[in-house]
């Protein structure tokens, strides 16, 4: 009935998911010092390495990080800040049950670096995004966005954090959607179904 949580760093939405009391059944990082991993133990939560660097393939890793993930047997996979690639039979593996959260309003800004690049493209408009993880980075359909105007005079620092403050409020609260079985893929798109509980 669970989520298993899989971070790179440094652990902020993590801790959000943990505040808003979604059920973690364990977190796994790929670098041993990821900050997240002191997050989860304060909250109780069992942690777990799997270093990419250990493994001569993604197919290697991914395989690692499945068996690791499976222990928990969790309804779902939530990728917090988790900063590798995964091959299409990961994504396979979790279809349906893999979420991200990507700190641009997607389909614009994928991949990394979103800030400086919405700075500088001008855009007045910037934000973040949940979504179902499919093969194609940063394109699967989307649960959940949360808009924030860019200012003048916005640095990427001031801009990260105040798209960092929507995604704390927004993945837990998409999560919980999640949980409560109110979202339904159909095709690229999701719909989010009223809350009959
Ligand atoms: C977050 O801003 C998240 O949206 C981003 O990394 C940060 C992790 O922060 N994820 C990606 O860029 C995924 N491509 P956190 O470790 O404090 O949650």
């Amino acid at each position: 009935m669970s989520v298993v949580v899989l971070i790179s760093g440094r652990g902020s939405n993590l801790q959000a998911i943990l505040e808003a009391g979604i059920p973690v059944a364990a977190v796994i990082s790929n670098r041993v010092d990821a900050a997240g991993l002191a997050v989860a133990a304060r909250f109780g939560v069992a942690t777990g390495v799997v270093e990419h660097r250990a493994y001569a393939t993604r197919e290697a890793f991914d395989a690692a990080l499945a068996a690791a993930i499976d222990r928990h047997a969790p309804r779902l996979v939530a990728l917090a800040g988790f900063m590798r690639v995964l091959t299409p039979a990961f994504v396979a593996r979790y279809a349906g049950r893999l979420v991200n959260i990507h700190p641009s309003l997607l389909p614009e800004f994928p991949g990394l670096d979103t800030h400086a690049r919405a700075l500088a493209a001008g855009t007045k408009r910037h934000g973040c995004t949940v979504h179902f993880v499919t093969e194609q980075m940063d394109h699967g359909p989307i649960i959940a966005q949360a808009p924030v105007p860019v200012l003048p005079g916005d640095t990427e620092e001031a801009l990260a954090a105040r798209v960092l403050e929507q995604e704390h409020r927004l993945y837990p609260q998409a999560i919980r959607w999640f949980l409560d079985g109110r979202l339904v893929i159909e095709g690229d798109r999701v719909r989010v179904m009223e809350n009959h509980g």
